[in-house]
Formats: structure tokens, C-alpha cells, sequence
């Protein structure tokens, strides 16, 4: 298999490339506008220096943690993305029940491609997530909760940083719609990536499994069906219909932090959408011990945006994450191949966790510090 020898997430991306048609490999791959705050997220991660200490015993280096009352075998939680049967027909199941294997959460998006139920059915030993977009029709936003509840999601991420799409350029310049259609501009495409179109055209057809969307470009179906009213308010109404954990991401600022820390919400992921919603908003790294210092000893703070290493992992702990999020380097696998491939991407980051926390002579993954490492 070619994904085993693929040495790091960058390996796998590049067999992703070649794997899928260019719109939809862009589509994971792009960000909005000029792409600058997808840039300086992974550039953030380039300014780590960590500070090794030597001579301490590492024989020993566990990577296990607790979050929100749980134990997980490392600190990555797999993010929430949609239309996963795009990247690939295997789909959300074949990422759930990879992280099922890893020991690490799974995050279902509310524009995921396979139902909560089913997701629950292929990973029944794992530790899914649901992650909800507030939809403008408030008794669906129900609907939607107690599908996920029933299916035995027991964590819910409330994503609060798409009041409208953001301009995803490389997908306007594909004419991207989902689903994908074979038309005159991808016939072409279609000649170069014949496997994928094969799979695409000859497994279930891509629908949403959550919401009702006319097949359409991506930002018209998000402007039709989000609900760009919402406040505060909808948070509080949310956290009283949601007996479970509860989560918000997309948070970028230290103030609104506060305001959700006081709403009693159980975590807060700095995160800037992976770069795909507004452009060159703060940089998630580096945004978050300010968030950590302000709200830490109140709700759990969680990191999104850049991670591509268990380098990347141990940074992020080492600032003050309870857990990092993946978004791009688990679907750079699922692309690059399947199941095996959302394995291989998590076997690199526990791979590269445990020899970067024993290099830098910590007793494993509790014993990361602020004095492990700074921003250059
Ligand atoms: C996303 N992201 C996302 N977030 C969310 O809350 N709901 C969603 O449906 C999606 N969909 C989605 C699709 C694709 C293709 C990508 C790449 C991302 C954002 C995602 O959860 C996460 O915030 C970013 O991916 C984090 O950045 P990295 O890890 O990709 O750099």
C-alpha cells in the first residue's frame, strides 16, 4: 500500500493530489480569499522553538489525556468536515472508525454525507462527536440534536464562525457544486482521476444527511440554510435543549471567550475555520494562551487550525490545549486512500508525539510545559 510508506502528512497529501480531481482535492485544500490566514496558521507552527532538556529518564512516554471527563489515547480530536463521501465513497464511517482504533474523538459535521446513526453503527466503540450549524429553521436545530443524541453523541460543537460562507476562491474558480457534476470542465479532469470518478459515480449518491440542499455551489447552499441572526442568546437557548457536553468553535478573541466561558459552556476551540471563513483573522497558535490565561481555569481550551505533525500536537499542549483538532490531515489521507490512509495519518502524529515529547525530555505528553517551547 502506498499510504504505509507515505513518511509524514505532507507525503500523504501529495498522493491525495493525485488521487482526487483537482476540485475536490482544492476544495480541502484551499481556504478563502488570498489564503493568508491558512497560511500563517501552518506558518505559526514553523516559528516553534521548543527547548529540550536532556538527561531526564524518557523511557516512558505516555500520550494519553483527559478531556471533558474522558480518557483519549492522545490529544487530537478529529474535526468536523463535510461532504466526506466526496473525498472519498468510504466516507465519515471510514474516518470514525479509524479514530475508534486510534482511541481519539470523531466530530460529525451537520453537512456530513452519512447519518449520525450510521456513523454510530460503524464506530459503536468509539467516541463520536456531533457538530452543529444553527439552521434558520429553529425546530430542525432539534430535529438535528436528537438525531446525534440518539445515536450516542454525547459532545456537541457548536460552530459560531460562519454567520455567512466565506469566499472560497479555488472552488469559484472550479465552478464547484455539490454534489460534483461531470460536465465540460471536468471531462478533462475526469480523464486524469478515471478510479475516483469510477468510485464517486458508482457508490451512493452524495447527499446531506442533516439538511436539505438542491445540489448548488457550496456558498449558496450555506447562505439558503444558515441562520445569520444568531447570538448569545442561541447559545444560552442551546446549552439548556443539550444535555451533554457542549463546545463552541470558531472562537477568535479573548473577550468573547469570557462571554461563552459565563454561558457555561464546557469548551472553546480557537480556531479560525482552518482559514476558510474570514481572511486573516487571528492566528489560532498564537491567539491561544491569551484564551487559555483568560478562561482556562473555567472551561477547557482546545486548538484548531495547522496541525499537520505530532510536533505540531505537542506544541499546541505545551501552550495550553487540552487537545489539538485536525481538520485537512485527516482528510489528506481518507483522499490519498481510504480508511488505511485516515490510519496512517494518525499512527504519524502518535508516532511523531511520543519522539518529540521524549526529545524534549518530558515524562510524556502531561509533563508539556510553557517552558517547553516558544514563539519565535
Ligand atoms: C472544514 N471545517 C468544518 N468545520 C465545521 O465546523 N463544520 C464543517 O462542516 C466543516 N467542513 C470542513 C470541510 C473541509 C474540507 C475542511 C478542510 C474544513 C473546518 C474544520 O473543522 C477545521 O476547523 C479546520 O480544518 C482546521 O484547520 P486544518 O486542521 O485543516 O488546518
Amino acid at each position: 500500500e502506498r499510504v504505509a510508506a507515505a513518511a509524514d502528512v505532507a507525503d500523504l497529501r501529495r498522493l491525495a493530489r493525485r488521487r482526487a480531481p483537482r476540485m475536490v482535492f482544492d476544495y480541502v485544500d484551499g481556504a478563502a480569499e488570498a489564503e493568508r490566514s491558512m497560511a500563517r496558521a501552518v506558518e505559526a507552527f514553523g516559528r516553534v522553538e521548543f527547548s529540550p532538556r536532556v538527561l531526564r529518564d524518557v523511557a516512558e512516554a505516555p500520550t494519553a489525556v483527559e478531556i471533558l471527563g474522558r480518557r483519549i489515547a492522545m490529544p487530537v480530536v478529529l474535526g468536523p468536515t463535510g461532504f466526506t463521501r466526496m473525498m472519498h465513497r468510504a466516507g465519515e464511517r471510514a474516518v470514525a472508525r479509524a479514530a475508534e482504533r486510534a482511541g481519539v474523538p470523531y466530530t460529525l459535521s451537520t453537512m456530513g454525507t452519512t447519518t449520525a446513526a450510521d456513523v454510530a453503527k460503524a464506530a459503536p466503540g468509539g467516541w463520536n462527536w456531533f457538530q452543529l450549524y444553527v439552521v434558520r429553521d429553529r425546530d430542525r436545530n432539534l430535529e438535528t440534536l436528537a438525531m446525534a443524541r440518539d445515536a450516542g453523541m454525547d459532545v456537541l460543537v457548536v460552530t459560531v464562525d460562519v454567520p455567512v460562507a466565506g469566499a472560497r476562491l479555488r472552488d469559484v474558480r472550479h465552478g464547484l457544486t455539490i454534489p460534483p457534476s461531470l460536465r465540460w470542465r471536468s471531462v478533462l479532469q475526469a480523464a486524469r482521476h478515471p478510479a475516483w470518478w469510477f468510485d464517486f459515480l458508482t457508490s451512493e449518491p452524495l447527499r446531506f444527511a442533516t439538511v436539505d440542499g438542491a445540489p448548488s455551489d457550496l456558498a449558496g447552499i450555506t447562505n439558503m440554510l444558515f441562520d445569520p441572526s444568531v447570538t448569545v442568546r442561541d447559545l444560552e437557548w442551546i446549552r439548556s435543549a443539550w444535555q451533554g457536553r457542549l463546545l463552541v468553535k470558531g472562537v477568535q478573541r479573548v473577550d468573547d471567550a469570557k462571554e461563552l466561558a459565563a454561558v457555561g459552556v464546557d469548551g472553546i476551540v480557537v480556531s479560525n475555520h482552518g482559514g476558510r471563513q474570514l481572511d486573516r483573522s487571528a492566528t489560532p497558535l498564537e491567539l491561544l494562551p491569551h484564551v487559555v490565561e483568560a478562561v482556562g481555569d473555567r472551561t477547557e481550551v482546545f486548538l484548531d487550525g495547522g496541525v499537520r505533525s505530532g510536533a505540531d500536537v505537542a506544541a499546541g499542549v505545551a501552550l495550553g490545549a487540552r487537545a489539538c483538532f485536525v481538520g485537512r490531515a485527516y482528510l489528506y489521507g481518507l483522499m490519498a486512500g481510504g480508511e488505511p490512509g485516515v490510519t496512517r495519518v494518525l499512527d504519524l502524529l502518535h508516532a511523531e508525539l511520543v519522539r518529540t515529547v521524549q526529545m524534549l525530555g518530558v515524562g510524556g505528553v502531561a509533563g508539556l510545559g510553557p517552558d517547553a517551547v516558544h514563539l519565535r
